[in-house]
């Protein structure tokens, strides 16, 4: 379980988590909700200890990751599977190449064993007969598949998307959510999903928490969220979180 616990994180004079408090729970889908800039990409990247708090504490299966460095970190890090924000293949490695890139990194695996990791993972995300291409080559859901793959080659326990279906079109949109659905089922992993598609984060959570001004407004299932009184939640639940930009 994935657990932060009063983080604080400023840059310069700018707070952008102030006291933030989260339970992610193992084998179901917890949805981090938040509009553009509240902090959604920056309190992932605690959890990966990509960056350190100022105050409070980040728990992987009960160990303080914040006071961890050099290969403690990385053993910690090995647990997770991660799809950034745009995706971010290597654009001058095919996607053979890509997926194969934490198998070299973090495993010592034969050439015949390489290959069949990676056709798995490829399988899992319904792509076949696609390692010799290049990124550019690729449509953009295509992308996001083969960052999935990546994600998931290593066996993660836990895997963390940052805006999966962010600049996907509809149908695209619901593709990768059943995908990601699809995967956890199959792995029964813990998943942390950070969006701001508060339609999707109703589909597919089993819990979602509501990210605003530094803190977690409100958490539980969706249909909790769904009824919410909170104003705040009202707005973004019915389209109308622009009316806050001006307070
Ligand atoms: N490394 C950084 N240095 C300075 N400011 C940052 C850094 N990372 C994020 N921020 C700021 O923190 C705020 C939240 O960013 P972010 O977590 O990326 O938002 P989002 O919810 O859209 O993912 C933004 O105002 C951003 O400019
Ligand atoms: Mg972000």
């Amino acid at each position: 379980m994935i657990e932060l616990q009063n983080v604080c994180k400023s840059f310069k004079d700018q707070r952008v988590l102030d006291g933030l408090s989260l339970n992610v729970p193992d084998g179901r889908i917890t949805v981090l909700l938040g509009r553009s800039g509240s902090g959604k990409s920056v309190t992932l990247k605690h959890i990966i200890g990509l960056l350190r708090p100022d105050a409070g504490r980040v728990l992987v299966d009960g160990e303080d990751i914040t006071a961890l460095d050099g290969s403690a970190l990385n053993r910690v890090r090995a647990k997770f599977g991660v799809l950034f924000q745009d995706g971010a293949l290597f654009d001058s490695m095919n996607v053979f190449e890509n997926i194969a890139f934490p198998l070299i990194e973090h495993a010592k695996l034969k050439k015949g064993e390489l290959r069949a990791r990676v056709e798995e993972a490829l399988a899992a995300v319904s792509l076949s007969r696609v390692e010799e291409k290049m990124p550019a080559e690729l449509s953009g859901g295509m992308r996001k598949r083969v960052g999935l793959a990546r994600a998931i080659v290593l066996h993660p326990s836990i895997i963390l998307y940052d805006e999966p279906t962010s600049g996907l079109d509809p149908l695209l949109t619901d593709n990768i959510n059943h995908l990601i659905q699809e995967t956890q089922r199959k792995f029964n992993l813990t998943n942390f999903i950070i969006s701001h598609d508060v339609g999707a984060a109703l589909r597919i959570a089993d819990k979602i928490a509501v990210l605003y001004e530094g803190k977690i407004l409100e958490e539980g299932p969706p249909g909790q969220i769904a009824a919410s009184t909170n104003p705040f939640i009202r707005a973004f639940i019915e389209g109308r979180q622009g009316e806050y930009d001006v307070l």
